[in-house]
């Protein structure tokens, strides 16, 4: 099922970004990008924060959250994270749609999201084109990540 975020659902948000940025990223990062990516101030609070105002869309299985994306007012898939243990079902496709169809309804032209080195692939399968390969600095790493974009079906 994808709805819409609740606030109870921010602890579950934060922790699956723990374990998913641990145990998936960790194939595309070094350990120190991880432990910088995946901070311990990232909490509840804090995803509270970043996705107040953002349109947060969850994928919740057997009652828990196994996903969650967000969508900013200018156009930015900013978070699109996949349970570590339910990778490749199908879940991050069912998540990007409705925030497609959001995109649609607004003036926004343009879907785009800063890729990590492991979602670049997923990205080009769901029709976005590769920008820019970009090194940005997050928390004293650096990292590698794509500047994504697709025009949004109007
Ligand atoms: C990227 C991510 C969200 C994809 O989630 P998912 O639920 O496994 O993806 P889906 O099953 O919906 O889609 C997979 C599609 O992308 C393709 N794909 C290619 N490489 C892929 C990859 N590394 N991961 C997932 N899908 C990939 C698949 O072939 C499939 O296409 P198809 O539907 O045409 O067969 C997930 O791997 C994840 O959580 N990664 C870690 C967090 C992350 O890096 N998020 C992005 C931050 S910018």
């Amino acid at each position: 099922m994808i709805r819409e975020l609740r606030p109870g659902d921010l602890d579950a948000i934060a922790r699956l970004f723990h374990e998913t940025v641990r145990a998936i990223n960790c194939r595309d990062y070094t350990p120190a990008q991880i432990a910088a990516w995946a901070a311990p101030e990232l909490d509840a609070d804090y995803f509270r924060t970043r996705l107040t105002g953002t349109r947060t869309v969850v994928a919740e299985d057997a009652g828990q959250v196994v996903g969650f994306a967000n969508l900013t007012s200018e156009g930015l898939i900013d978070f699109l994270f996949v349970h570590a243990e339910r990778q490749g079902e199908g879940i991050a496709s069912r998540l990007l749609a409705p925030l497609e169809d959001i995109a649609a309804t607004t003036d926004v032209d343009e879907l785009w999201t800063n890729a990590s080195i492991t979602a670049r692939s997923f990205f080009l399968a769901r029709g976005f084109t590769e920008v820019a390969a970009q090194t940005v600095e997050c928390r004293g790493e650096m990292f590698r990540n794509y500047r994504m974009s697709k025009r949004c079906e109007k």
